[in-house]
């Protein structure tokens, strides 16, 4: 039995909550918010507080999933880290490629496991489409068109890119899990139309090169009435041999493959693999090395369009982001394992 602390008791919050509940391998030991009416309310009789170190300490929890809002994943991660508890973490990683390296770094020198939850690659239809993309040979191409219209209120309408920070990162991450492949370069446009109920760009179009050669091109919009696609958006994978088809809601259509690889499901399906991560000792997949390449195809494409659609290296962005990470590390046994890094892309290879 894991005894773990939820912290973040807003909307996503109660969503882990649920899968807690639902999970007999793991138990709520108690609710960290800074709004403590909020931790109690989602928690009647648990104990409760305001800060994830002190409350890990007087219930002597086993580990933490840190559900708090982007802009905090650094600070409320990296304490349960160094608190000595193994952290299960809300994507993104961190708000910012450079806090996403220090976390790295954190998880190497802590020697605790911080697996990423990127919860839309846990799903048994993405797993069928990769099988099917594998049967089917080189792949030149895979293609998400994602088109919605939802009214949030809200920070999403207040971000410069609603679309590619808070969304696309799903995308991104699963068609790197899709290829098994990772990002090289990008040319992204992004724009607002005037009809738009957003304050930043809620369109967008983006051609990532990956390592294999093939082209993954991204299409959305969060302000598309009509004919909406899934949440998932609708897959294209053009390979060598044929194509496979996923509308991102029912089984894909393709070769015939064995789809019995995809046994986790969303929240529910991450929450039990890193408790069986825990128990085995086995790096799981979403731990945070394998994860940071998924942000930074969102900050290479948001450097991109601000360049209007310039090409933008994987690598430039990441030795950026390595620098900053340096300068603005507060912990000095953090600072000295990033000083040390002379290959970033390296230094994201699972330990
Ligand atoms: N996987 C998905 O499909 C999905 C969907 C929605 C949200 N999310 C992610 O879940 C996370 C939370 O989103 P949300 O919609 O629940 O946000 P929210 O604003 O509803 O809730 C966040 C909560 O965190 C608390 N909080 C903020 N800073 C804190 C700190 N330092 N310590 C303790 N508590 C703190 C806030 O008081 C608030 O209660 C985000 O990272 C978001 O991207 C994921």
């Amino acid at each position: 039995m894991i005894r773990v602390l939820l912290v973040g008791a807003g909307a996503m919050g109660q969503a882990w909550l649920e899968a807690v509940r639902d999970d007999p391998g793991v138990q709520l030991a108690g609710v960290v918010d800074l709004d403590l009416a909020a931790a109690r309310r989602a928690a009647p009789g648990l104990p409760v507080g305001t800060d994830v170190t002190a409350l890990a300490a007087t219930t002597g929890a086993d580990a933490v999933i840190d559900v708090t809002v982007p802009a905090a994943h650094h600070a409320v991660t990296t304490a349960a880290l160094f608190a000595g508890l193994p952290v299960l973490g809300e994507k993104p990683v961190a708000d910012t490629l450079a806090r996403a390296l220090s976390l790295v770094a954190a998880a190497d020198v802590s020697g605790q496991l911080f697996m990423v939850s990127q919860s839309r690659r846990w799903n048994p239809q993405l797993f069928t489409l990769r099988a099917m993309t594998e049967a089917l040979g080189p792949a030149h191409a895979v293609s998400t068109d994602f088109h919605r219209a939802p009214r949030f209120g809200g920070f999403r309408e207040q971000m410069a890119q609603p679309l590619l920070v808070d969304m696309a990162i799903h995308a991104f991450d699963a068609a790197r899990f899709l290829l098994d492949a990772d990002p090289v370069a990008v040319t992204c446009q992004t724009w607002n139309p005037p009809w738009s109920w957003y304050a930043g760009d809620a369109c967008a179009a983006a051609v990532f090169e990956m390592t294999t050669g093939a082209r993954y091109v991204y299409h959305g919009s969060w302000c598309s009435p009509g004919a909406e696609t899934s949440w998932n958006g609708e897959w294209r994978v053009s390979a060598e041999h044929g194509t496979a088809r996923w509308d991102g809601d029912h089984d894909p259509a393709g070769p015939p493959v064995d789809a019995s690889e995809g046994r986790y499901s969303g929240i529910g399906g991450a929450l039990r693999v890193f408790a069986e991560a825990l128990d085995s000792g086995v790096t799981p997949m979403g731990e945070v090395h394998g994860n940071v390449l998924s942000l930074a195809m969102v900050e290479a494409a948001v450097d991109s369009a601000a360049a209007r659609g310039r090409p933008v290296l994987i690598d430039d962005v990441l030795a950026r982001a390595h620098e900053q990470a340096v300068r603005e590390e507060s912990r000095a046994d953090v600072r000295e394992v990033l000083r040390g890094w002379t290959d970033v892309q390296a230094a994201l290879q699972p330990a």
